[in-house]
C-alpha cells in the first residue's frame, strides 16, 4: 500500500458521509463486505438521532452483506432505501415494517443499471481491498460482486484495507466490465475455466478519498447441518441428474452446475459430491458456499468460478488461505454481471438449483415472501439462472413450521419464477418433471410427487373445485391455504368451495 494515500480511522471515516448520501458497498453475502466504517456511520447515525437530526443513507451492493453493514445500519435505523438484495434479520425488519424501501432486483442486472444512471448518483463507495496501490489499483478480497462498477461509478471512495485476508488474493479475481449497448460485445467466455479481464480493478487515484485499515473476517455463519430431511432432497437431485445422464438428456461431458444460497443448497451439493453417479464436476455459479471447498479438495469439483467465497472463517483461513497454490487454480471469482449473465448461463448450458419457499401444482414459485406479505430475502441470482438454464430445478421441504404448512400450494401468494422458466420441482418426497407438461398435467405431477401425504387430498380437491380451461384456477380458492393458515396457524382444514 502507498503512503500518499490518507489514513483515517472508522469515525473520520463515516464523518465524511452526509445524511441523503447514496452508498455503494462491496460484499456479496457477508463474503468481501465492507465492515467497519457501516458500523462507524451506524454510531454517527444513533448520535444524530439523538440529537434530533435526521440521518439516513441508501445503499446499493453486490447482494446481502453481514450484519456490521446491513444489521448496525438497520438498527440504527439508518438505511432509507436499500438494494438489490439482503439476508438480515435486523434489515428484513425494517423493510416488513416500511421504515427501509427495499428494491428486489435481478443480481444480473445491478451493474448496468448503476453504470446507466436507474439507480441515482453514487456519492461514496465503501469497498474492502487486501491491496491498494498508490495508482488506484485495487485487489478486491472475498467477493467481486457489483464492486469494480461501483468503484467506476463512485465520486468518492472509502477502501477497508483488510489485513485478515491474504494479499495472495490477487490472482484470484477476474475483473471485466461489459460495454453497455449499443456497443456491447460478445462476452468471450466459453468454459468455466475462461480468463477475460484484469486481477485488478484500476480506478483514478484522486477519487480514494480515505484507506482505513480493518482486520476482521468476513462474519459469514454456518451451515445447519445436513438432516434426514436435507439428505433426502439431495439424494432426490442428484438421483435425477445421474438419470439424466444415463438416457441422455443430460451430455456425457456434464454442465456445469449453480446452486443456490441456504441450508438446502448446501446440503444438495454435498449430496451431488457422494453420488458415484455423479462425475465430476465444473460450478458456473453465484455463490461458492462451504461444501464445495470439500469438493474440490476431494477432486469431484475440478473448478468452481461464481462472484463469492462465502465459506466459514475457519474453513477459509486453515484451507483455503493455508493452502493458495492448490486452490488458485481451482477457483475464480468474477463479477455478478458476468456469473449471472443470461448469455453464460444459456451459452454454458448451466443447469441451475436454487430453493423455493413454496411453489404451486403448476410449477409457479415464490422465493421471497411469507404468506404474501413479508419479504424473506429477496430473488437474487434465482431468476438469473432459472430463466436461462439448460434444466432449472427447484428445491423445497414439502411442509414448515412442524407441517402447519405445506410448501406446494394452490396458487403461489407471491410470484417470482413462473411456470414457463420452471422445469423441474423437487422435495424429499420426489421429483416432479414438468417438461414437456399442460399445467394440468403438471398439477397431478406435482401433488402426486413432491406435496406433503398430508395435504395431497385437499390439493386434489383443490384441483377438482375447477373443470374448465387451459389452467384450472379457482379464484374462488386460490389462497383457501394461506387464509386457513392466517385465520388458525394450520393449512390443515383448508375450505375448498
Ligand atoms: N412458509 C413459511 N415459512 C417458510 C416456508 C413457507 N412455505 N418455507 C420455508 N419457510 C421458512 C423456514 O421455516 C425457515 O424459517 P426460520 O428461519 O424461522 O427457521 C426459513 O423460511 C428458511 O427456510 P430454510 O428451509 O432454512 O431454507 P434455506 O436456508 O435453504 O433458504 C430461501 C431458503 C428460499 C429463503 C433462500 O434460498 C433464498 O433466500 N432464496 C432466494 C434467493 C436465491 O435463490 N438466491 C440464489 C441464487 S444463486
Amino acid at each position: 500500500m502507498s503512503s500518499k494515500l490518507t489514513t483515517l480511522t472508522a469515525a473520520e471515516a463515516a464523518a465524511l458521509i452526509n445524511h441523503g448520501s447514496t452508498i455503494g458497498v462491496s460484499g456479496f453475502t457477508p463474503a468481501g463486505a465492507a465492515k467497519i466504517v457501516p458500523k462507524a456511520i451506524a454510531a454517527r447515525a444513533r448520535a444524530e438521532h439523538e440529537a434530533g437530526r435526521p440521518f439516513k443513507v441508501a445503499i446499493i451492493s453486490g447482494a446481502s452483506t453481514g450484519d456490521s453493514l446491513d444489521g448496525e445500519l438497520a438498527r440504527a435505523d439508518a438505511i432509507s432505501w436499500r438494494t438489490p438484495y439482503q439476508s438480515n434479520k435486523s434489515l428484513r425488519e425494517c423493510i416488513n415494517a416500511g421504515r427501509t424501501q427495499f428494491f428486489d432486483m435481478h443480481l444480473s442486472h445491478v451493474a448496468q443499471q448503476i453504470r446507466r444512471g436507474f439507480l441515482g448518483k453514487i456519492h461514496w463507495a465503501i469497498v474492502e481491498a487486501c491491496d491498494v496501490t498508490e495508482n488506484g489499483e485495487i485487489t478486491l478480497t472475498t467477493s467481486v460482486g457489483a464492486s469494480p462498477t461501483i468503484l467506476n461509478q463512485a465520486e468518492r471512495v472509502i477502501i477497508e484495507l483488510n489485513r485478515y485476508h491474504s494479499p495472495k488474493l490477487r490472482g484470484f479475481h477476474d475483473i471485466y466490465e461489459p460495454l453497455d449497448p449499443p456497443f456491447r460485445k460478445v462476452i468471450p467466455i466459453e468454459k468455466c475455466t475462461d480468463r477475460i479481464g484484469t486481477e485488478t480493478v484500476k480506478i483514478d487515484p484522486k477519487k480514494i478519498a480515505c484507506i482505513v485499515e480493518n482486520n476482521a473476517n468476513d462474519e459469514v455463519g454456518g451451515f445447519d447441518a445436513p438432516d434426514v430431511l436435507t439428505d433426502k432432497i439431495g439424494a432426490n437431485v442428484a438421483s435425477f441428474i445421474a438419470n439424466e445422464i444415463a438416457v441422455g438428456r443430460i451430455p456425457r461431458e456434464f454442465l456445469p452446475l449453480q446452486s443456490g444460497v441456504g441450508n438446502i443448497a448446501n446440503a444438495v451439493l454435498g449430496a451431488l459430491g457422494t453420488n458415484p453417479d455423479i462425475p465430476n464436476f465444473q460450478m458456473f455459479s453465484e455463490v461458492i458456499q462451504d461444501s464445495v471447498i470439500g469438493l474440490i479438495r476431494s477432486g469431484k469439483c475440478t473448478f468452481a468460478t461464481g462472484t463469492s467465497l462465502t465459506i466459514a472463517p475457519a474453513l477459509l483461513k486453515d484451507t483455503v488461505y493455508a493452502d493458495m497454490d492448490f486452490f488458485r487454480p481451482r477457483l475464480l471469482l468474477r463479477p455478478q454481471e458476468i456469473t449471472n449473465n443470461p448469455e453464460m448461463v444459456r451459452r454454458l448450458g448451466i443447469i441451475s438449483v436454487n430453493t423455493a419457499i413454496e411453489a404451486d401444482i403448476f410449477g409457479n414459485i415464490n422465493s421471497t415472501h411469507i404468506m404474501g406479505s413479508s419479504l424473506m430475502n429477496g430473488i437474487g441470482g434465482s431468476g438469473d439462472f432459472t430463466r436461462n438454464a439448460y434444466i432449472s430445478i427447484f428445491t423445497c421441504p414439502s411442509s414448515a413450521k412442524g407441517g402447519k404448512i405445506s410448501a406446494i400450494v394452490p396458487f403461489v401468494s407471491h410470484l417470482d419464477h413462473s411456470e414457463h422458466s420452471v422445469q423441474v420441482l423437487i422435495t424429499e418426497q420426489g421429483i416432479a418433471d414438468l417438461r414437456g407438461k399442460s399445467p394440468s398435467e403438471r398439477s397431478l405431477e406435482i401433488i402426486n410427487k413432491c406435496a406433503h401425504p398430508d395435504y395431497r387430498d385437499l390439493l386434489m380437491r383443490y384441483r377438482e373445485s375447477t373443470k374448465n380451461g387451459q389452467t384450472k384456477t379457482s379464484l374462488a380458492n386460490a389462497f383457501a391455504f394461506h387464509q386457513q393458515f392466517l385465520a388458525t396457524g394450520d393449512m390443515h382444514g383448508a375450505k375448498i368451495l
